[in-house]
């Protein structure tokens, strides 16, 4: 094995994040400074807020990963950095960061495809081999890839309209529950009843992985606005069984796709990354679909299923090892389909 290690930048969404991770998989530091309090007032990211907030912080955070890991400049092998999709003001600030860097230093810089980096983190959590099933849940994301090598990502459907993480984030606000949504509706669903409210389950009665969690959005604001207008106001237990369906919905919808997935595409393991991967019933859902196929379950360490610099060294070290290496032309985009 080589002894590659790799600086990873990422700036792509509300995370500025800065890794050091070595060729034979072991993750010497990774540092996460959330943005989530810059945000807070405004329910949701805004970008040139997230933009201004990474430029100040990606020289930071790159500094204290290589302190942490005690590692100089000039024992690294190249700078990895995501160049896109996300937040194009983030992302920018994090190539021109990495470009600094690397031309100061006389590294090879690498461009990571973020996607990618959330899609080949089993490999560096879990060395895990080619071909398996990513199933990407986060706030910005949802999507099914087979992932066959570092670079060959099919696309096997996704939602039409929201993420789930995103249907969380709305349910919360709805019912005045704190941010970010997933884990406050978990929480509340805890004490709830699954069964007294019936929430859609859209996009399963048509066939392929395809999903949507728009119209379940729209069903729970229905059925809030009817128990107010009855009761002349919401219950704690309304709170609780409302939370308790949504979850149940959402995490049949998600279990039912993957079924689907696996039946199109067999392969030995389905791996999760994104925030809703941390969700517990979410999890044992997909877990009972796996288990009933003989496929092998993976859900990595939740701060590496949720946005970090150590997926991103790690997708470099993948295209490096293929021999790809990008110059100071590299582009920050917006866009970038896997
Ligand atoms: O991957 P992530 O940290 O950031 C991006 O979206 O890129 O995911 C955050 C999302 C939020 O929408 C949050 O509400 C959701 O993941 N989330 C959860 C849980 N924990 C976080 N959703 C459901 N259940 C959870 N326990
Ligand atoms: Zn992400």
């Amino acid at each position: 094995m080589d002894d590659l290690i790799f600086l990873g930048l990422e700036s792509s969404c509300d995370d500025t994040a800065a890794a050091i991770v070595t060729g034979d998989r072991r993750i010497l530091s990774s540092v996460v400074s959330s943005q989530a309090d810059l945000h807070e007032d405004f329910g949701g990211v805004v970008p040139e807020i997230a933009a201004r907030a990474h430029a100040e912080r990606l020289d930071l955070a790159a500094e204290q990963a290589l302190s942490q890991a005690g590692v100089a400049l000039r024992d690294l092998s190249s700078v990895a950095v995501t160049a896109g999709p996300g937040l194009i003001g983030g992302v920018m600030a994090g190539v021109m960061c990495a470009k600094g860097i690397a031309a100061g230093a006389g590294l090879p810089l690498v461009g990571v495809n973020h996607l990618a980096g959330h899609a080949l983190t089993p490999r560096l959590t879990d060395g895990v081999a080619f071909p398996y099933l990513m199933l990407l849940v986060s706030g910005g994301h949802c999507q099914f890839l087979r992932v066959d090598g570092p670079e060959d990502f099919s696309r096997l459907g996704g939602t039409i309209d929201d993420a789930p993480g995103e249907a969380f984030d709305k349910l919360a606000k709805l019912l005045a529950l704190p941010q970010p949504g997933g884990p406050a509706v978990e929480a509340e669903a805890l004490r709830g009843d699954p069964d007294r409210f019936d929430l859609p389950r859209p996009l399963l009665d048509r066939p392929g992985c395809e999903l949507s969690f728009s119209g379940l959005k729209t069903a729970a604001l229905r059925l809030r606005d009817r128990l107010i207008a009855e009761q002349g106001g919401l219950r704690q237990t309304d709170r609780s069984d409302l939370c308790a369906a949504f979850q149940t919905a959402v995490a049949d919808i998600l279990a039912e796709k993957s079924r689907r997935a696996l039946a199109a595409s067999p392969v030995p393991l389905l791996a999760v990354a994104g925030g809703v991967a941390a969700n517990r019933v979410i999890r044992a859902a997909l877990e009972r679909v796996t288990g009933d196929r003989g496929v092998r379950f993976l859900a990595p360490p939740l701060p590496l299923c949720t946005d970090n610099g150590a997926m991103i060294a790690w997708a470099g070290i993948e295209r490096f090892r293929l021999g790809r290496r990008d110059g100071m032309d590299l582009a920050a985009r917006p866009r970038w389909p896997l």
